[in-house]
Protein backbone atom coordinates (compact mmCIF):
# COMPACT_ATOMS: atom_id res chain seq x y z
CA UNK A 1 0.00 0.00 0.00
CA UNK A 2 0.76 3.79 -0.71
CA UNK A 3 0.68 6.66 1.76
CA UNK A 4 0.83 10.03 0.01
CA UNK A 5 -0.29 12.86 2.18
CA UNK A 6 -1.70 16.00 0.80
CA UNK A 7 0.90 18.62 -0.90
CA UNK A 8 0.09 21.30 1.37
CA UNK A 9 0.75 19.21 4.46
CA UNK A 10 2.83 20.73 6.65
CA UNK A 11 5.64 18.73 7.45
CA UNK A 12 8.94 19.42 10.37
CA UNK A 13 9.53 19.13 13.62
CA UNK A 14 8.96 20.35 17.37
CA UNK A 15 11.50 22.13 20.17
CA UNK A 16 10.58 24.48 22.85
CA UNK A 17 12.85 27.74 23.94
CA UNK A 18 13.71 26.13 27.74
CA UNK A 19 14.94 22.94 25.90
CA UNK A 20 17.36 24.51 23.28
CA UNK A 21 18.02 28.19 23.35
CA UNK A 22 20.34 28.17 26.45
CA UNK A 23 21.50 31.68 27.21
CA UNK A 24 19.80 31.76 29.98
CA UNK A 25 20.58 35.07 31.47
CA UNK A 26 21.83 36.99 28.22
CA UNK A 27 20.18 39.78 25.98
CA UNK A 28 18.26 40.81 29.19
CA UNK A 29 16.52 37.34 29.81
CA UNK A 30 14.19 37.21 33.40
CA UNK A 31 13.97 33.90 35.18
CA UNK A 32 11.61 31.27 34.29
CA UNK A 33 10.19 28.89 36.15
CA UNK A 34 11.80 26.31 34.27
CA UNK A 35 14.97 27.94 35.19
CA UNK A 36 13.83 27.20 38.90
CA UNK A 37 13.66 23.54 38.31
CA UNK A 38 17.24 22.18 37.25
CA UNK A 39 16.13 18.86 37.58
CA UNK A 40 13.43 18.82 34.81
CA UNK A 41 9.39 19.60 34.97
CA UNK A 42 8.78 17.03 38.12
CA UNK A 43 12.24 17.11 39.83
CA UNK A 44 12.51 19.87 42.81
CA UNK A 45 12.00 23.56 42.85
CA UNK A 46 14.85 25.36 43.52
CA UNK A 47 15.89 29.18 44.16
CA UNK A 48 18.16 30.47 41.71
CA UNK A 49 21.80 31.74 43.51
CA UNK A 50 24.14 33.67 41.86
CA UNK A 51 27.06 31.27 40.37
CA UNK A 52 24.69 27.73 39.80
CA UNK A 53 24.10 26.59 36.58
CA UNK A 54 22.41 23.58 35.13
CA UNK A 55 22.54 21.80 32.02
CA UNK A 56 19.90 23.81 30.41
CA UNK A 57 21.24 27.45 30.93
CA UNK A 58 23.61 26.47 27.73
CA UNK A 59 21.10 23.41 26.72
CA UNK A 60 21.98 23.01 23.10
CA UNK A 61 22.77 26.76 22.64
CA UNK A 62 20.50 27.49 19.81
CA UNK A 63 20.65 31.04 21.20
CA UNK A 64 23.71 31.28 18.99
CA UNK A 65 23.56 28.42 16.84
CA UNK A 66 19.99 28.51 15.11
CA UNK A 67 21.43 29.46 11.85
CA UNK A 68 22.94 26.12 11.75
CA UNK A 69 20.51 24.11 13.02
CA UNK A 70 17.68 25.56 10.59
CA UNK A 71 19.79 24.90 7.77
CA UNK A 72 20.14 20.99 8.62
CA UNK A 73 16.48 21.08 8.89
CA UNK A 74 15.60 22.74 5.73
CA UNK A 75 17.85 19.91 4.64
CA UNK A 76 15.35 17.61 5.40
CA UNK A 77 12.83 19.28 3.60
CA UNK A 78 11.11 21.08 6.58
CA UNK A 79 7.77 23.23 5.89
CA UNK A 80 7.06 24.20 9.62
CA UNK A 81 9.15 24.75 12.79
CA UNK A 82 7.02 24.73 16.05
CA UNK A 83 9.21 26.41 18.45
CA UNK A 84 8.32 28.88 21.50
CA UNK A 85 8.99 32.32 22.00
CA UNK A 86 10.62 32.48 26.25
CA UNK A 87 8.06 35.05 27.54
CA UNK A 88 10.78 36.18 30.23
CA UNK A 89 12.68 37.60 26.73
CA UNK A 90 9.96 39.63 25.95
CA UNK A 91 8.96 40.90 30.01
CA UNK A 92 11.55 39.11 32.26
CA UNK A 93 9.41 39.78 35.04
CA UNK A 94 6.18 39.15 33.22
CA UNK A 95 4.48 42.88 34.55
CA UNK A 96 6.75 45.38 32.85
CA UNK A 97 5.07 48.00 30.79
CA UNK A 98 7.19 47.92 27.94
CA UNK A 99 8.92 44.84 26.31
CA UNK A 100 12.45 43.88 25.98
CA UNK A 101 13.40 45.13 22.58
CA UNK A 102 16.87 42.39 22.85
CA UNK A 103 14.41 39.78 23.41
CA UNK A 104 12.22 40.75 20.15
CA UNK A 105 15.13 41.23 18.12
CA UNK A 106 16.44 37.94 18.94
CA UNK A 107 13.04 36.16 17.98
CA UNK A 108 12.81 38.40 14.70
CA UNK A 109 16.23 37.33 13.12
CA UNK A 110 15.00 33.68 14.48
CA UNK A 111 11.90 33.97 12.35
CA UNK A 112 13.60 35.25 9.75
CA UNK A 113 16.12 32.70 8.94
CA UNK A 114 12.78 30.29 8.71
CA UNK A 115 11.53 32.16 6.56
CA UNK A 116 14.69 32.13 4.42
CA UNK A 117 14.05 28.29 3.37
CA UNK A 118 10.13 29.12 3.02
CA UNK A 119 9.54 27.37 6.85
CA UNK A 120 6.52 28.34 8.35
CA UNK A 121 7.12 29.29 12.22
CA UNK A 122 4.67 27.39 14.40
CA UNK A 123 4.92 29.42 18.18
CA UNK A 124 3.77 28.50 21.27
CA UNK A 125 3.18 31.52 23.58
CA UNK A 126 4.12 29.25 26.61
CA UNK A 127 5.95 26.13 26.62
CA UNK A 128 6.17 25.04 30.41
CA UNK A 129 7.65 27.90 31.41
CA UNK A 130 6.33 31.65 32.86
CA UNK A 131 8.32 34.37 34.34
CA UNK A 132 9.25 33.50 37.75
CA UNK A 133 8.38 37.41 38.87
CA UNK A 134 4.80 36.38 37.93
CA UNK A 135 4.74 33.66 40.77
CA UNK A 136 6.72 35.55 43.21
CA UNK A 137 4.84 38.90 43.37
CA UNK A 138 1.47 37.74 42.51
CA UNK A 139 1.34 33.44 42.89
CA UNK A 140 0.96 32.96 38.85
CA UNK A 141 -1.89 31.65 37.72
CA UNK A 142 -3.73 31.72 41.17
CA UNK A 143 -4.10 35.50 40.28
CA UNK A 144 -6.29 37.10 37.81
CA UNK A 145 -3.98 39.41 37.77
CA UNK A 146 -1.54 37.14 35.35
CA UNK A 147 -4.17 37.19 32.58
CA UNK A 148 -3.56 40.72 31.90
CA UNK A 149 0.53 39.93 32.24
CA UNK A 150 0.02 37.11 29.84
CA UNK A 151 -2.51 39.25 27.07
CA UNK A 152 -0.45 42.22 26.87
CA UNK A 153 2.93 39.76 26.23
CA UNK A 154 0.75 38.15 23.57
CA UNK A 155 -0.35 41.04 21.82
CA UNK A 156 3.06 42.05 21.45
CA UNK A 157 4.41 39.99 19.94
CA UNK A 158 1.57 39.30 17.61
CA UNK A 159 2.12 42.61 16.67
CA UNK A 160 5.70 42.35 16.22
CA UNK A 161 5.85 39.48 14.47
CA UNK A 162 2.50 39.98 12.79
CA UNK A 163 4.01 39.40 9.30
CA UNK A 164 6.58 36.49 9.88
CA UNK A 165 4.39 33.99 12.11
CA UNK A 166 0.80 32.52 10.78
CA UNK A 167 0.78 29.59 13.05
CA UNK A 168 0.32 29.97 16.84
CA UNK A 169 -0.31 27.73 19.72
CA UNK A 170 -1.36 29.44 23.13
CA UNK A 171 -0.36 27.28 25.89
CA UNK A 172 1.89 23.78 25.54
CA UNK A 173 -0.15 21.14 27.26
CA UNK A 174 -2.54 23.19 29.26
CA UNK A 175 -4.24 19.90 30.91
CA UNK A 176 -0.39 18.89 32.16
CA UNK A 177 -1.15 21.82 35.00
CA UNK A 178 -3.65 18.25 36.50
CA UNK A 179 0.18 16.50 37.10
CA UNK A 180 2.01 19.46 37.36
CA UNK A 181 1.20 22.51 38.58
CA UNK A 182 4.37 24.72 39.37
CA UNK A 183 5.37 24.12 35.86
CA UNK A 184 1.80 24.66 34.38
CA UNK A 185 0.35 27.67 36.29
CA UNK A 186 3.33 28.68 38.81
CA UNK A 187 1.49 27.33 41.97
CA UNK A 188 3.04 25.12 45.08
CA UNK A 189 3.18 21.19 44.14
CA UNK A 190 1.22 20.95 47.57
CA UNK A 191 -1.95 23.06 46.04
CA UNK A 192 -5.70 21.88 46.97
CA UNK A 193 -7.66 21.19 43.72
CA UNK A 194 -9.97 24.05 44.20
CA UNK A 195 -6.48 26.51 43.57
CA UNK A 196 -5.15 24.60 40.44
CA UNK A 197 -8.73 24.88 39.17
CA UNK A 198 -9.15 28.03 39.79
CA UNK A 199 -5.52 29.17 38.24
CA UNK A 200 -6.60 26.64 35.38
CA UNK A 201 -9.71 28.76 34.80
CA UNK A 202 -7.84 31.89 34.74
CA UNK A 203 -5.43 30.52 32.51
CA UNK A 204 -8.39 29.23 29.95
CA UNK A 205 -9.55 32.77 29.87
CA UNK A 206 -5.93 34.13 28.92
CA UNK A 207 -5.77 31.50 26.01
CA UNK A 208 -9.40 32.89 24.83
CA UNK A 209 -7.98 36.50 25.28
CA UNK A 210 -4.84 35.75 23.07
CA UNK A 211 -6.80 34.12 20.74
CA UNK A 212 -8.62 36.97 20.55
CA UNK A 213 -5.73 39.06 20.36
CA UNK A 214 -4.51 36.93 17.17
CA UNK A 215 -7.82 37.18 15.42
CA UNK A 216 -7.49 40.90 16.00
CA UNK A 217 -4.09 41.81 14.44
CA UNK A 218 -3.13 38.77 12.55
CA UNK A 219 -6.96 38.24 10.86
CA UNK A 220 -4.45 35.31 7.99
CA UNK A 221 -3.03 33.79 11.04
CA UNK A 222 -4.39 30.09 12.52
CA UNK A 223 -4.33 29.93 16.24
CA UNK A 224 -4.64 26.25 18.09
CA UNK A 225 -4.64 25.20 21.90
CA UNK A 226 -2.64 22.31 22.74
CA UNK A 227 -3.38 19.63 24.62
CA UNK A 228 -1.03 16.86 26.33
CA UNK A 229 -2.97 13.57 23.84
CA UNK A 230 -3.27 11.11 26.76
CA UNK A 231 -5.99 8.93 25.33
CA UNK A 232 -7.11 5.97 27.92
CA UNK A 233 -8.47 2.95 27.14
CA UNK A 234 -10.86 1.03 29.29
CA UNK A 235 -8.73 -1.62 30.88
CA UNK A 236 -11.30 -4.80 30.46
CA UNK A 237 -14.92 -4.57 28.70
CA UNK A 238 -16.52 -4.16 32.22
CA UNK A 239 -18.99 -1.67 31.99
CA UNK A 240 -17.70 0.62 35.35
CA UNK A 241 -14.40 0.43 33.29
CA UNK A 242 -15.99 2.05 30.45
CA UNK A 243 -17.39 4.24 32.39
CA UNK A 244 -14.13 5.36 34.84
CA UNK A 245 -12.32 5.04 31.35
CA UNK A 246 -14.79 8.34 30.03
CA UNK A 247 -14.44 10.03 32.95
CA UNK A 248 -11.13 10.17 32.82
CA UNK A 249 -10.65 10.78 29.20
CA UNK A 250 -13.00 14.35 30.16
CA UNK A 251 -10.56 15.23 32.42
CA UNK A 252 -7.89 16.02 30.08
CA UNK A 253 -11.07 16.97 27.12
CA UNK A 254 -12.27 19.15 29.14
CA UNK A 255 -9.46 21.48 28.42
CA UNK A 256 -9.93 21.06 24.55
CA UNK A 257 -13.63 21.22 25.24
CA UNK A 258 -13.70 25.02 26.83
CA UNK A 259 -10.91 25.96 24.13
CA UNK A 260 -12.64 24.71 21.05
CA UNK A 261 -16.10 24.74 21.99
CA UNK A 262 -15.61 28.28 24.18
CA UNK A 263 -17.93 27.53 26.93
CA UNK A 264 -17.54 24.50 30.32
CA UNK A 265 -19.23 21.34 29.09
CA UNK A 266 -22.04 20.24 30.48
CA UNK A 267 -19.95 17.55 32.97
CA UNK A 268 -17.92 19.98 34.52
CA UNK A 269 -20.42 21.29 37.12
CA UNK A 270 -20.96 17.76 38.95
CA UNK A 271 -17.07 16.71 38.26
CA UNK A 272 -16.55 20.10 40.67
CA UNK A 273 -19.32 19.62 42.99
CA UNK A 274 -17.95 15.95 43.73
CA UNK A 275 -14.90 17.56 45.10
CA UNK A 276 -15.91 20.84 46.86
CA UNK A 277 -14.72 23.19 43.62
CA UNK A 278 -16.21 26.27 43.40
CA UNK A 279 -14.45 28.57 41.21
CA UNK A 280 -14.83 32.18 40.84
CA UNK A 281 -16.13 32.71 37.22
CA UNK A 282 -17.73 36.14 36.16
CA UNK A 283 -19.43 37.41 33.08
CA UNK A 284 -16.86 39.08 30.73
CA UNK A 285 -14.86 35.63 31.50
CA UNK A 286 -18.25 33.62 30.22
CA UNK A 287 -17.99 35.72 27.21
CA UNK A 288 -14.02 35.99 27.15
CA UNK A 289 -14.07 31.95 26.61
CA UNK A 290 -16.60 32.19 23.55
CA UNK A 291 -13.31 32.92 21.29
CA UNK A 292 -12.25 29.65 20.05
CA UNK A 293 -9.54 28.35 18.65
CA UNK A 294 -9.03 27.96 14.95
CA UNK A 295 -7.15 24.09 15.10
CA UNK A 296 -6.96 21.61 17.88
CA UNK A 297 -3.35 20.86 18.24
CA UNK A 298 -1.77 17.56 20.68
CA UNK A 299 1.54 15.54 21.68
CA UNK A 300 1.06 12.15 21.25
CA UNK A 301 3.60 9.97 22.97
CA UNK A 302 1.55 6.94 24.19
CA UNK A 303 -1.82 5.84 25.40
CA UNK A 304 -2.55 3.84 28.70
CA UNK A 305 -5.72 2.66 30.67
CA UNK A 306 -8.52 3.07 33.28
CA UNK A 307 -9.82 1.08 35.44
CA UNK A 308 -12.79 1.33 38.03
CA UNK A 309 -10.83 -0.85 40.37
CA UNK A 310 -9.42 0.95 42.86
CA UNK A 311 -6.22 -1.78 43.25
CA UNK A 312 -5.39 -1.61 39.58
CA UNK A 313 -5.39 2.41 40.29
CA UNK A 314 -3.26 1.98 42.79
CA UNK A 315 -0.79 -0.16 41.22
CA UNK A 316 -0.37 2.38 38.41
CA UNK A 317 0.41 5.14 41.12
CA UNK A 318 4.28 6.17 40.49
CA UNK A 319 4.29 5.57 36.73
CA UNK A 320 4.14 7.86 34.33
CA UNK A 321 0.83 10.35 34.96
CA UNK A 322 -0.28 7.50 37.25
CA UNK A 323 -1.65 5.79 33.98
CA UNK A 324 -2.27 1.60 33.87
CA UNK A 325 -0.32 0.25 31.51
CA UNK A 326 -1.29 -1.69 28.55
CA UNK A 327 -1.30 -5.43 28.80
CA UNK A 328 -0.75 -5.62 25.30
CA UNK A 329 1.75 -2.46 24.15
CA UNK A 330 5.62 -2.71 24.67
CA UNK A 331 7.32 0.02 26.12
CA UNK A 332 10.30 2.75 25.49
CA UNK A 333 13.63 2.71 27.63
CA UNK A 334 11.30 5.41 29.92
CA UNK A 335 8.83 2.91 30.18
CA UNK A 336 6.74 5.41 27.74
CA UNK A 337 4.06 2.58 25.87
CA UNK A 338 4.55 2.50 22.34
CA UNK A 339 1.23 2.38 20.95
CA UNK A 340 0.64 3.98 16.98
CA UNK A 341 -3.23 3.22 16.57
CA UNK A 342 -3.44 5.21 19.37
CA UNK A 343 -2.64 8.03 16.93
CA UNK A 344 -5.28 6.85 14.57
CA UNK A 345 -7.85 6.46 17.46
CA UNK A 346 -6.95 10.07 19.03
CA UNK A 347 -7.18 12.05 16.02
CA UNK A 348 -10.75 10.37 14.84
CA UNK A 349 -11.85 11.09 18.70
CA UNK A 350 -10.88 14.71 18.40
CA UNK A 351 -12.14 15.02 14.89
CA UNK A 352 -15.39 13.82 15.83
CA UNK A 353 -14.96 15.86 19.19
CA UNK A 354 -14.00 19.23 17.70
CA UNK A 355 -14.79 19.07 13.70
CA UNK A 356 -12.06 21.66 13.73
CA UNK A 357 -8.33 20.65 12.07
CA UNK A 358 -5.93 18.91 13.68
CA UNK A 359 -2.05 19.65 14.21
CA UNK A 360 -0.24 17.16 15.33
CA UNK A 361 2.93 18.99 17.20
CA UNK A 362 4.37 16.57 19.07
CA UNK A 363 5.36 12.69 18.93
CA UNK A 364 8.33 10.68 18.82
CA UNK A 365 10.82 8.63 20.33
CA UNK A 366 12.78 9.42 23.16
CA UNK A 367 16.23 6.48 23.06
CA UNK A 368 19.66 6.76 23.98
CA UNK A 369 21.58 7.20 20.50
CA UNK A 370 25.09 5.00 20.39
CA UNK A 371 27.76 7.09 18.23
CA UNK A 372 29.88 4.31 16.13
CA UNK A 373 33.45 4.25 15.44
CA UNK A 374 33.22 6.32 12.20
CA UNK A 375 30.34 8.95 13.47
CA UNK A 376 27.19 7.66 12.25
CA UNK A 377 24.26 7.04 14.54
CA UNK A 378 21.71 4.29 13.34
CA UNK A 379 18.69 4.79 14.68
CA UNK A 380 16.65 2.24 13.26
CA UNK A 381 14.20 1.77 16.26
CA UNK A 382 13.08 5.76 15.89
CA UNK A 383 12.94 5.29 12.24
CA UNK A 384 10.11 2.35 13.18
CA UNK A 385 8.53 4.39 15.66
CA UNK A 386 8.12 7.08 13.54
CA UNK A 387 7.11 4.96 10.60
CA UNK A 388 4.40 3.62 12.28
CA UNK A 389 2.95 6.57 13.43
CA UNK A 390 3.00 8.30 10.75
CA UNK A 391 1.23 5.32 8.85
CA UNK A 392 -1.64 5.77 11.13
CA UNK A 393 -1.64 9.37 10.29
CA UNK A 394 -2.11 8.32 6.84
CA UNK A 395 -4.98 6.23 7.74
CA UNK A 396 -6.77 8.79 9.67
CA UNK A 397 -6.42 11.56 6.14
CA UNK A 398 -8.77 8.45 4.89
CA UNK A 399 -10.94 8.13 8.05
CA UNK A 400 -11.77 11.69 6.49
CA UNK A 401 -9.72 13.27 9.73
CA UNK A 402 -8.29 16.99 8.28
CA UNK A 403 -4.65 17.10 9.42
CA UNK A 404 -2.59 20.72 8.76
CA UNK A 405 0.58 18.39 9.43
CA UNK A 406 3.14 16.51 11.67
CA UNK A 407 5.87 17.90 14.01
CA UNK A 408 8.42 15.38 15.25
CA UNK A 409 9.70 15.99 18.79
CA UNK A 410 13.17 17.54 19.06
CA UNK A 411 13.98 16.63 15.29
CA UNK A 412 17.71 17.72 17.06
CA UNK A 413 18.43 16.64 20.42
CA UNK A 414 17.52 18.91 23.39
CA UNK A 415 17.20 18.74 26.87
CA UNK A 416 14.50 16.25 28.02
CA UNK A 417 11.41 18.08 30.00
CA UNK A 418 10.61 15.74 32.61
CA UNK A 419 14.06 14.87 34.17
CA UNK A 420 16.63 17.26 32.10
CA UNK A 421 18.77 14.80 30.72
CA UNK A 422 20.38 15.30 26.77
CA UNK A 423 21.04 10.99 27.15
CA UNK A 424 16.97 11.01 26.21
CA UNK A 425 17.35 11.72 22.43
CA UNK A 426 14.80 12.55 19.94
CA UNK A 427 16.78 13.85 17.50
CA UNK A 428 17.15 13.34 13.53
CA UNK A 429 20.80 15.09 14.34
CA UNK A 430 22.64 14.18 17.07
CA UNK A 431 24.49 17.16 19.36
CA UNK A 432 27.26 15.94 21.42
CA UNK A 433 26.74 16.64 24.60
CA UNK A 434 26.00 14.68 27.99
CA UNK A 435 23.45 14.75 30.76
CA UNK A 436 26.27 16.25 32.86
CA UNK A 437 27.27 19.06 29.99
CA UNK A 438 29.81 17.51 28.84
CA UNK A 439 30.66 18.40 24.84
CA UNK A 440 31.73 20.45 21.99
CA UNK A 441 27.63 21.03 21.32
CA UNK A 442 28.86 19.50 17.19
CA UNK A 443 25.44 18.44 15.17
CA UNK A 444 26.10 14.94 13.16
CA UNK A 445 23.14 13.65 10.97
CA UNK A 446 21.39 10.53 12.34
CA UNK A 447 20.51 7.71 10.25
CA UNK A 448 17.01 8.93 10.80
CA UNK A 449 17.64 12.50 9.00
CA UNK A 450 17.99 11.16 5.61
CA UNK A 451 15.11 8.82 6.33
CA UNK A 452 12.94 11.59 7.54
CA UNK A 453 13.84 13.79 4.69
CA UNK A 454 12.82 11.09 1.90
CA UNK A 455 9.74 10.88 3.59
CA UNK A 456 8.90 14.52 3.17
CA UNK A 457 9.91 14.57 -0.14
CA UNK A 458 8.10 11.69 -1.09
CA UNK A 459 5.07 13.26 0.48
CA UNK A 460 5.26 9.70 2.44
CA UNK A 461 5.29 7.32 -0.20
CA UNK A 462 8.20 6.16 1.40
CA UNK A 463 6.59 4.87 4.45
CA UNK A 464 6.22 1.12 5.43
CA UNK A 465 3.39 -0.85 6.27
CA UNK A 466 3.74 -1.43 9.49
CA UNK A 467 5.28 -5.11 10.78
CA UNK A 468 2.28 -6.29 12.61
CA UNK A 469 4.11 -8.90 15.05
C1 LIG B 1 6.00 16.96 26.12
C2 LIG B 1 6.53 18.35 26.27
O1 LIG B 1 5.34 16.62 27.28
O2 LIG B 1 6.87 15.90 26.04
C3 LIG B 1 7.95 18.52 25.80
O3 LIG B 1 5.70 19.29 25.65
C4 LIG B 1 8.77 17.32 26.23
O4 LIG B 1 8.44 19.73 26.32
C5 LIG B 1 8.18 16.09 25.57
O5 LIG B 1 10.12 17.44 25.99
C6 LIG B 1 8.93 14.80 25.83
O6 LIG B 1 9.15 14.63 27.20
P1 LIG B 1 10.59 14.38 27.76
O7 LIG B 1 10.46 14.38 29.23
O8 LIG B 1 11.01 13.08 27.21
O9 LIG B 1 11.42 15.51 27.29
Amino acid sequence: MRYRFPENFLWGGAVAANQVEGANDVDGKGLSTSDLTPQGVFGPIVERTPGDTNVKDVAIDFYHRYPQDIALFAEMGFTVLRTSIAWTRIFPDGDEEAPNENGLAFYDRLFEEMTKYNIQPLVTLSHYEMPYGLVKKYGGWGNRYTIDCFERYARTVFQRFRHKVKYWLTFNEINMSLHEPFTGVGLQRDSSRQQIYQAIHHQLVASAKAVKACHDIIPDAKIGNMLLGGILYPLTCKPSDVMKCLEQNREWQFFGDVQARGAYPAYMPRFFKERDITLEITDEDRQALKETVDFVSFSYYMSGCASADETEMEKARGNILDIIPNPHLKSSEWGWQIDPEGLRYLLNVLYDRYQKPLFIVENGLGAKDKLEADGSINDDYRIKYLNDHLVQVAEALDDGVEVLGYTSWGPIDLVSASKAEMSKRYGFIYVDRDDTGNGTLERRRKKSFYWYASVIKSHGEQLQPAVKK
